[in-house]
C-alpha cells in the first residue's frame, strides 16, 4: 500500500510514455516486498528535473533519452565505465548527493555471456549511438575483436576510434568471418518491423545473433538468423539485465530475473495485439 513511508522512484526522458522501465521496477519491487513506487517522468528541463529530485528526495532514477550524457555535468559523482561511455542511465540518491552509473553495459555483457564466452571473440557491432556505445565498451572488457559498422561513416568512426576498432560499411561485411552479430541501431523497430539492417546473405549458420531492439521481439533480423540456424538474443534481455541491475543498485539486492522477463513479455504482448 502506499503511504507516507513509500519511496519515490523513477525514469526521465523524453519522450518517455512508451517506457517499459515502471513494469520491470513495480513488479519487482512488490515482489521484493520494498514500499516503493517507480513512475515515468516527461523532463523538459532537465535541470529542473535535476532540482526536483534532490528537492522531492526521489531514491533512485534512471535515465533514458535524449539524457544520458546530458546529465553527466549536474551530478555530484559519476562512476568509471559510465564516465568512459559517456552515459548515465542510473542515478542514486544519496542524502542529495547524486551519484550517476550505467547499467546498459553489464546488461549487453550478461545477455551475450549467457549463450557464449566472449572472450575473443570476433564481433560486428551495427551502429554508433548511445546503445552501441555500451555494447561496444562492454566487448572490450571481453577483449574482443570488434567491427564497427554505422550508417553514417564520421560518426561509427568516432566510435570505432574509442574502441580502438575497425570501422567497415555493412557492404563489406559480407563474406566476414564473424562469432557475434549485434544490432544496436533502431532498425526494424515497431513500425518498421519488416526492416532489417544487415542483408540476409551476411547471416551464416552457427553465428550468433543479437537485436537490442525489443518491439517487436522477433526483429525480422531474429527471424531470418533463426531460420537457418543461428543462436538469437532478443532485446528483452539486455532490457530486463540492464533493469535488474538497476534494481541492485538501488536495493542492495537482486530481484527475480525470469519474473521481470515474464512482466516485459506479458506488456509486449499485450502492446503487439493492440498494434
Ligand atoms: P541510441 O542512443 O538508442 O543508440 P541514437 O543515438 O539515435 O540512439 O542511435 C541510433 C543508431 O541507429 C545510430 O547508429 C543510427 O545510425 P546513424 O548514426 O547513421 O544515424 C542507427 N540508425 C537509425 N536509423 C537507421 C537506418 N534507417 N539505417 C541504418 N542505421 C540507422
Amino acid at each position: 500500500m502506499i503511504d507516507a513511508q513509500t519511496q519515490l522512484y523513477g525514469v526521465i526522458g523524453n519522450p518517455v510514455r512508451h517506457s517499459l522501465s515502471p513494469i520491470i521496477h513495480n513488479g519487482a519491487f512488490r515482489r521484493m516486498g520494498l514500499n516503493a513506487v517507480y513512475l515515468a517522468f516527461e523532463v523538459k528541463d532537465l535541470k529542473e528535473a535535476i532540482n526536483g529530485i534532490r528537492g522531492l528526495g526521489i531514491r533512485g532514477v534512471s535515465v533514458t533519452l535524449p539524457f544520458k550524457n546530458q546529465i553527466i555535468p549536474f551530478l555530484d559523482e559519476v562512476e568509471a565505465v559510465a564516465k568512459k561511455i559517456k552515459a548515465v542511465n542510473t542515478i542514486v540518491n544519496v542524502g542529495g548527493r547524486l551519484v550517476g552509473y550505467n547499467t546498459d553495459w553489464c546488461g549487453a555483457l550478461e545477455a551475450l555471456e549467457e549463450k557464449i564466452d566472449l572472450e575473443g571473440k570476433r564481433v560486428v557491432l551495427l551502429g554508433a549511438g548511445g546503445a552501441a556505445r555500451a555494447v561496444g565498451f562492454a566487448l572490450k572488457t571481453r577483449d574482443c575483436e570488434i567491427i564497427l559498422s554505422n550508417r553514417t561513416m564520421d560518426r561509427g568512426a568516432v566510435l570505432a576510434k574509442e574502441l580502438m576498432c575497425i570501422h567497415q560499411p555493412i557492404s563489406s561485411i559480407e563474406g566476414l568471418k564473424a562469432d557475434v552479430i549485434i544490432n544496436a541501431t533502431s532498425v526494424g523497430m515497431h513500425p518498421y518491423d519488416e526492416e532489417s539492417p544487415l542483408p540476409k546473405k551476411v547471416l551464416k549458420k552457427g553465428m550468433i545473433l543479437m537485436d537490442i531492439v525489443y518491439r517487436p521481439l522477433q526483429t525480422k533480423l531474429l527471424r531470418e538468423a533463426e531460420a537457418i540456424g543461428c543462436l538469437t538474443i532478443n532485446g528483452l534481455e539486455m532490457l530486463s539485465r540492464q533493469g535488474a541491475a538497476q534494481l541492485e543498485i538501488w536495493t542492495g539486492k537482486r530481484p527475480e530475473m525470469a519474473k521481470i522477463k515474464e512482466d516485459l513479455c506479458q506488456t509486449l504482448h499485450r502492446k503487439e495485439h493492440r498494434a
